[in-house]
């Protein structure tokens, strides 16, 4: 049971490789692969990689997800996020392949303050939200079998994060300004991985299970109490910071104007998930503190 994996370098795809090799072989490209293309804007050589592969399974964990940036090159993020997940969900049709595919909550519009649903309304606010709910439709409209996870606010220990960007100027700053009126729930890549690895082996026996799916850890927070969460964690693992607990000053959205606008309720409801998969959902802060164990070790 080959598995075709894209996208192999991102946070989400390096833990891909780890957790869909207990399922069976994996082919893991990313664009300057050179036996095969995983390119996205190569979209014909990209369908012939699929055909040649013939993989089982294809996880597509690539994406342009530079969310400002998109607003000024909406064609090529149009090609990566919503042409290139067709051209898989096509190949993937035509071989009887289970395509694994990762959105966004930044499909909806940011209303309200309940947990969104996968039946909800979507509204995207930006070029990487329409383009990303753009990709969902196409696969949905392909007819092949799919899981399609949306999820929030992705984190890993590798490259770069918003933790490791407070911890810099947690140590270097007096006073810190972070955004406290979007509220969402930081979720780990690798339980994003995990969780994949998880499902795709249940829907082995049980294929009705394909569909879309929320997919974030449990618990809300703010960017704002984010940081706090992180610096005052780093601080009880004997971390020296130049910024006090009480100077990790809350402020909207509007101190930090964008290009791209960002929802306030980036909330999404795991009930769906949860009860198809028989899963429990850590809360996001078990996740981030692991994760801090794990960079502030190498630092
Ligand atoms: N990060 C988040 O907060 C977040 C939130 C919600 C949903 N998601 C979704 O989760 C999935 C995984 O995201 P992530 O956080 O792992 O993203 P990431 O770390 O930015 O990784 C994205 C990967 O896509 C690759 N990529 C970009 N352009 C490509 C192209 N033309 N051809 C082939 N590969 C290309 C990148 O490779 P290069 O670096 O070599 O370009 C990178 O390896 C994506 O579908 C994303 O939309 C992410």
């Amino acid at each position: 049971m080959t598995i075709l994996l894209f996208g192999k370098t991102g946070q989400v795809g390096w833990e891909l490789q780890r957790s869909l090799a207990l399922l069976g072989p994996v082919v893991a490209l990313d664009s300057n692969s050179t036996e095969y293309c995983g390119d996205f804007t190569r979209l014909q050589e990209l369908a012939e990689t699929v055909r040649a592969i013939k993989p089982a399974i294809i996880v597509n964990a690539a994406a342009h997800t530079a969310v400002d940036k998109a607003e000024s090159e909406p064609d090529l993020v149009h090609v990566i996020n919503a042409a290139a997940p067709g051209v898989l969900a096509t190949q993937a049709q035509a071989l009887g392949a289970w395509l694994v595919h990762y959105s966004t909550d930044y499909v909806f519009n940011g209303g309200g303050t309940q947990p969104w649903k996968e039946t909800d309304a979507t509204g995207p606010l930006s070029v990487y939200g329409r383009t990303k709910l753009a990709g969902e439709h196409a696969i949905q409209e392909s007819g092949c079998r799919h899981l399609i996870f949306r999820t929030s606010w992705v984190y890993a220990a590798r490259g770069g994060n918003f933790a490791k960007t407070m911890l810099r100027l947690g140590r270097e700053r007096t006073e810190l300004t972070v955004i406290d009126d979007q509220l969402g729930a930081p979720t780990g890549a690798d339980l994003l991985a995990d969780v994949t690895a998880h499902a795709l082996r249940q829907v082995q026996i049980q294929p009705e299970l394909a569909g879309l799916y929320h997919l974030v850890a449990q618990g809300e927070t703010s960017w704002h109490g984010y940081a706090q969460f992180v610096l005052e964690t780093a601080r009880a693992r004997g971390i020296e910071l130049a910024v006090s607990a009480e100077n990790i000053k809350p402020v909207p959205t509007s101190a930090f104007p964008t290009p791209a606008r960002r929802p306030s309720n980036s909330r999404l409801s795991t009930e769906k998930l949860r009860t198809a998969f028989g899963l429990h959902l850590p809360h996001w802060q078990q996740g981030v503190a692991r994760m801090l164990d794990e960079i502030l070790d190498t630092h």
